[in-house]
């Protein structure tokens, strides 16, 4: 086996594995034979800019799912989790399973076997029994979900003795999860599977291309549950949604601006860093500026400026809204691009003042330009700079989750203690845990497989 497929599991980690492999004895009556782990992440910078092909730069943390598994002679899949709340679920391996109900958590599961048989075909020809354990909070914007599919993904290869890339996987795996109805990016899938201990990494795509960045010494990540559950598959997929079409269509608006000057039409606004290699993305602004207005537009009226009727224009867009807010949502795209490669100086120079001036205007630009936050991330933001933190945003797709905040170390415990007193007491009932909705991560390394 490839050393980077093996996993590496942390003490705690290596507690929760043990208890499975025996929880796995008593729910299915046979030994696992494996245990697989993928980890969530948490994105330091680059918010939205992963769909558009433009740059990310998240870490992975220790939290994951890990999945006991053993194979079965013929092609059914039992799914079980040792949380009840979650249901076992079985279904047939094959290249088109029916979906769950929208929302069901088989899905994740299903969706990473839909894809490996379509990708894999004949190789992968055994079912498996899979005991599910997860310990990534959902909703928080931290890749629960993303982490199940990359977990659901190598369980089935390995049932099987597939091997498969993990560069491979990472570009595979966002294909697969829109089975859920999310038109995501390939940041959460490409981070679980590739990240490595101890650095933040900075991914490209189309193609993928990860490497390795140091994270500020002497300073600490801290992650704030905002309390507001943000489902990629519930609430949160329609606003997302719509903010992948806006920019689609900001595309559709720069071809026809551009298009003497085009040697293609454009894809994702990432196209630009492609097609003119020596323009900084922000050149692109103006020309948008003086073409649209600050104010959303109707259907009928990104229609006219694209030249195609209302009526294709809503079969294309599907039903995700009725106004597209264009030149804010390119704003904050192309700046956020420029950010990414700012912060990656920043942070190889080990300048973190620098880096935490950035991860303010990142936020800024998701609050007012992509309008991805809510009061109660403000409310956080707002706490965490009174607190001392260097830098402060939401992170992961907004709509709720989780804020990060870079802190120097020793600030950590008083920063603790101003927002647990400010937003954490009046929230949590006595019976709740604040440690279970504020973290302080240190970078993991990525996903593995640990044969028994
Ligand atoms: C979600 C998606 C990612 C990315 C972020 C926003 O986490 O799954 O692909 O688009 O939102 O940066």
């Amino acid at each position: 086996m490839p050393a980077e497929t093996i996993a590496v599991l942390s003490r705690h980690e290596e507690q929760r594995a043990s208890h499975l492999i025996d929880t796995f004895q008593a729910t299915i009556g046979t030994p696992a034979r494996c245990v697989v782990r993928a980890p969530g992440r948490v994105n330091l910078l680059g918010e939205h800019t992963d769909y558009n092909g433009l740059p990310v730069l998240p870490m992975a943390i220790d939290r994951s799912v890990l999945i006991a598994l053993a194979p079965r002679l013929d092609r059914t899949i039992r799914v079980f989790n040792t949380a009840r709340r979650f249901g076992p679920r079985t279904y047939t391996l094959s290249d088109a399973i029916a979906p769950y109900a929208d929302g069901d958590w088989g899905n994740y599961s299903k969706a990473a076997a839909q894809e490996l048989a379509r990708r894999c075909g004949a190789q992968l020809q055994r079912g498996a029994e899979f005991l599910v354990d997860g310990d990534i909070p959902s909703g928080a914007g931290l890749s629960s979900s993303s982490a199940l599919v990359v977990a659901n993904a190598l369980a089935l290869l390995a049932a099987n003795d597939v091997e498969l890339p993990f560069e491979t996987l990472a570009a595979l795996l966002p294909v697969a999860e829109r089975y859920v109805g999310t038109l995501s990016g390939g940041m959460d899938q490409a981070t679980s599977l590739l990240a490595r201990a101890g650095h933040a990494l900075r991914i490209d795509f189309f193609p993928l291309r990860v490497r390795t960045v140091p994270v500020p010494a002497g300073y600490s990540f801290v992650v704030c549950h905002s309390l507001i559950q943000a489902e990629k598959s519930g609430a949160a997929k329609q606003g997302y949604n719509l903010r992948v079409i806006e920019c689609r269509l900001v595309c559709r608006v720069l071809d026809r601006l551009l298009s003497a000057g085009l040697p293609r039409s454009l894809t994702t606004l990432g196209d630009l860093a492609v097609l003119f290699p020596h323009r900084p993305l922000l050149d692109f602004l103006p020309s948008l500026t003086a073409q649209l207005p600050e104010r959303p537009l109707s259907l009928t009226e990104v229609a006219a400026l694209i030249g195609t009727s209302p009526q294709r224009l809503r079969e294309e867009c599907g039903a995700v809204g009725d106004a597209f807010a264009l030149l804010r949502r390119a704003r904050h795209v192309l700046s956020e691009a420029e950010r990414v490669a700012q912060a990656e100086t920043a942070l190889r120079a080990g300048d973190a003042l620098a880096f935490g001036q950035l991860m303010d205007a990142s936020h800024a630009s998701c609050r007012d330009d992509y309008e991805v936050s809510c009061p109660e991330l403000e409310e956080l933001i707002a706490l965490a700079r009174d607190a001392g933190a260097v830098g402060a945003r939401l992170t992961g797709a907004g709509f709720g989750g989780c804020t990060v905040n870079l802190l120097p170390e020793a600030d950590v415990p008083g920063f603790l203690t101003r927002i647990d007193r400010h937003f954490y007491r009046s929230r949590l009932a006595h019976s709740e845990r604040v440690g279970d909705y504020r973290f302080i991560f240190k970078p993991q390394a990525g996903a593995g497989v640990f044969r028994l």
